[in-house]
């Protein structure tokens, strides 16, 4: 996409953090914006704050764990904006300091309620009203550099597991889209200046008790990126039509690390075939299919 004036971009999680960041950004660049969230107040008070810079916002509260209240939005978005050209499903929650294993099932829900059916609903309700003018458009999935890989040091695993969903649905939507005029990209932040690692105190109630102790950001994310650095990244990636969106550079030695040791595993497999049997081959499907 190249011609914004005009468009409407939808955004979920807009009332904070990056969202917000996105909001301000692409209505700078003369969209309309319809900012979802769930958190009412914030969702208002930001609205308002965005509607100071001369931008058109709507502010709908939408939980985008459920399909029929994002269902909801599309339709008041259409009834108010009569299009949707940009969809970024950003809505995130962040558990932490965790062991897999001691996490309630409860929360399981909360997380891959949030971070992966939230991007799954924003597909389902979108994509379609996207496709429905037939003048092109864009998806963009926030992930994390945690849906590449899993710090040790972060503590964050099952958020880990919720953002690789979000890589391979987007990947798997680049897939199907890829020839159109409909654009993906999945966004990876890295350390953002953000309320992420706040967002437990406002976990509904029927995903296990909100948290109420002392605010755990570390000092990593408040010296961190500002969202509107992210948003203008994402702007211009969308411009561009890249499809993975990294924000930080150190991070890219990170992904080197990883994918350099997930490659030297297959000198085991060498060894293996070598030393004890061969495993047949998939002929053309893997190169064919999976490239
Ligand atoms: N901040 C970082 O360092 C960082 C790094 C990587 C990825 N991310 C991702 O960026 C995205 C935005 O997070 P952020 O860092 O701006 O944090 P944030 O907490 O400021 O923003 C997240 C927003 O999502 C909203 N939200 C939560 N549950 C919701 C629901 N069920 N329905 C609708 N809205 C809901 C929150 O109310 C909040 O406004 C998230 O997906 C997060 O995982 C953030």
């Amino acid at each position: 996409m190249r011609d914004f004036r005009g468009k409407v971009a939808v955004i979920t999680g807009a009332a904070s953090g990056i969202g917000l960041g996105m909001a301000r950004t692409f209505g700078r660049e003369g969209m309309r914006v319809a900012m979802l969230d769930r958190r009412r107040g914030a969702l208002e008070a930001a609205a308002e704050e965005v509607r100071g810079l001369q931008i058109d916002a709507l502010a709908i509260e939408t939980d985008v764990s459920d399909d029929k209240s994002v269902e909801e939005a599309a339709k008041q978005i259409e009834a108010e904006f009569g299009r949707v050209d940009i969809v970024c499903n950003n809505a995130g929650v962040l558990l932490h300091d965790k062991d897999l294993a001691d996490i309630p099932m409860a929360e399981w829900d909360w997380i891959i309620g949030v971070n992966l059916y939230g991007v799954i609903h924003g597909v389902r309700s979108f994509l379609p009203r996207i496709k429905k003018h037939g003048e092109g458009g864009h998806i963009v999935n926030t992930a994390s550099i945690g849906g590449f890989q899993v710090g040790a040091a972060m503590r964050t695993p099952a958020y880990a597991v919720t953002k690789f969903g979000v890589v391979a649905l987007s990947e798997g939507l680049r897939n199907e889209l890829g020839g159109s005029n409909i654009g993906v990209s999945v966004l990876a932040p890295a350390a953002t200046d953000t309320g992420i690692y706040r967002s437990a105190r406002d976990k509904p109630e029927k995903f296990g008790a909100p948290d109420v102790g002392p605010d755990p950001t570390p000092a990593t994310l408040r010296a961190g990126a500002q969202p509107d650095q992210i948003g203008r990244r994402v702007l211009d990636a969308v411009k561009r039509g890249e499809f993975y969106i990294f924000t930080h550079l150190e991070t890219r030695d990170w992904l080197l690390k990883r994918h350099e040791g997930i490659i030297d595993s297959f000198d085991s497999l060498e060894r293996f075939e070598a030393e004890i049997e061969r495993i047949p081959r998939m002929g053309v499907f893997a190169a064919e299919k999976n490239e």
